[in-house]
């Protein structure tokens, strides 16, 4: 009935929005997918002058889709605007790679786009805003952000890493020809990138005798060491390669997954892969956005402490890092 409590509705920021991870994941945040059934949403959606007539397209779908828990709808080139008050922003604006190409490779493009989008987010924000970046290189951009926005909580800058961990579980459910939903706890380290390492050494899967390590399950060591790694890392120079176009729809429901466990929580025994700063957490450099495991509770991450690491996975952990140091430089050497 109409006396019923309702929540206040969450007003989330996509830039890019006009794009093709746009367009898979509007119409998930407005049916509640992101952040639940009963939350009302207001989406502001940001892009480019160029691709305005196309955002206005999809603001017009947006109001034919009659969705109950959609309040609002910002649709804009304007910068400030896009950030007003916003709780959540998803960062997809930017160019993406096309086939051939490292994911570093758009960074010149792409960095100097969240070194300006980041004093938009500290100056119209919400205080306590969550921010998840989409686009490549992402822990870089992201990182880009959260030195160019210092007044914004540094927890709260996060980058996806999130597909990467779904595509590490698609993998082993299909090996094993489980339920995707049973398996659990493979971990995503470091960069968003070809030197990630998918991690199933404290992964398991629940079957009717109960929770068994993927290590037990799987004898072939070879195909865990070597095939599961480099398709995961490949994986999305596979689509593009077969799309033409980089992944969207489990990139969008990647987003989804990362926001809804961030805010909601993670179920009691599981934890999921975050880019997120580092403090210092398995020797990594700190200040880093690096992907690890996380639990969320209460609107917050915290790093699973304590796993052990082997040398084969030690070696590959410092690798991505690395990398992420290279990147960092680069990055700023593009910025002047
Ligand atoms: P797309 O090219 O279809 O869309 C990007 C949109 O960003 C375009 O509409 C463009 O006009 C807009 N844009 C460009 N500069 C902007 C700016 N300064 N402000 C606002 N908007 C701007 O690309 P897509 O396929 O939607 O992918 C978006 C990004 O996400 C790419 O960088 C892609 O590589 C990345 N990606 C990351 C992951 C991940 O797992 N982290 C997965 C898939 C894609
Ligand atoms: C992905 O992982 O699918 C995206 O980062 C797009 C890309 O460039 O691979």
């Amino acid at each position: 009935s109409s006396t019923k409590m309702e929540k206040e509705p969450v007003k989330v920021l996509v830039t890019g929005a006009a794009g093709q991870i746009g367009y898979a994941l509007i119409p998930m945040i407005a049916r509640g997918v992101m952040l639940g059934p009963d939350q009302p949403v207001i989406i502001h959606m940001l892009d480019i002058e160029q691709a305005a007539e196309a955002l206005h397209g999809v603001e017009m779908e947006l109001i034919d889709g009659a969705f109950p828990l959609l309040r609002g709808v910002v649709a804009t080139t304007d910068v400030a605007e896009a950030c007003s008050d916003v709780n959540i922003a998803i960062m997809l604006g930017g160019i993406p790679r096309t086939e051939g190409m490292e994911r570093k490779a758009v960074m010149s493009r792409n960095v100097s786009i969240y070194k300006a989008q980041a004093l938009a987010l500290e100056q119209h924000a919400a205080a306590d805003c969550k921010v998840l970046v989409v686009a490549n290189p992402a822990n870089t951009n992201a990182l880009i952000l959260k030195e160019f926005a210092p007044s914004i909580p540094e927890k709260n800058i996060t980058c996806l890493t999130r597909l990467d961990h779904n595509r590490a579980l698609g993998q082993i459910a299909e090996k094993l020809q489980e339920h995707v939903s049973d398996v659990k706890n493979v971990i995503i380290w470091g960069n968003h990138s070809s030197t990630q390492y998918p991690d199933v050494n404290h992964a398991t899967v629940t079957t009717s005798s109960g929770e068994i390590s993927v290590r037990d399950l799987i004898a072939d060591d070879k195909w865990l060491n070597t095939e599961f790694i480099t398709t995961v890392q490949q994986r999305g120079a596979a689509i593009i390669k077969a799309r033409k176009h980089s992944s969207a729809l489990s990139a969008a429901s990647a987003v989804c997954d990362h926001i809804h466990d961030w805010v909601l929580g993670t179920p009691e025994g599981t934890w999921v892969s975050m880019g997120v700063c580092s403090y210092g957490s398995y020797g990594i450099t700190p200040g880093l956005i690096y992907s690890f495991p996380v639990t969320c509770q209460n609107g917050k991450w915290s790093i699973v402490q304590g796993l052990k690491i082997d040398e084969f996975s030690r070696a590959k952990m410092d690798a991505t890092a690395n990398e992420l140091l290279e990147e960092k430089s680069l990055a700023y050497s593009f910025l002047g």
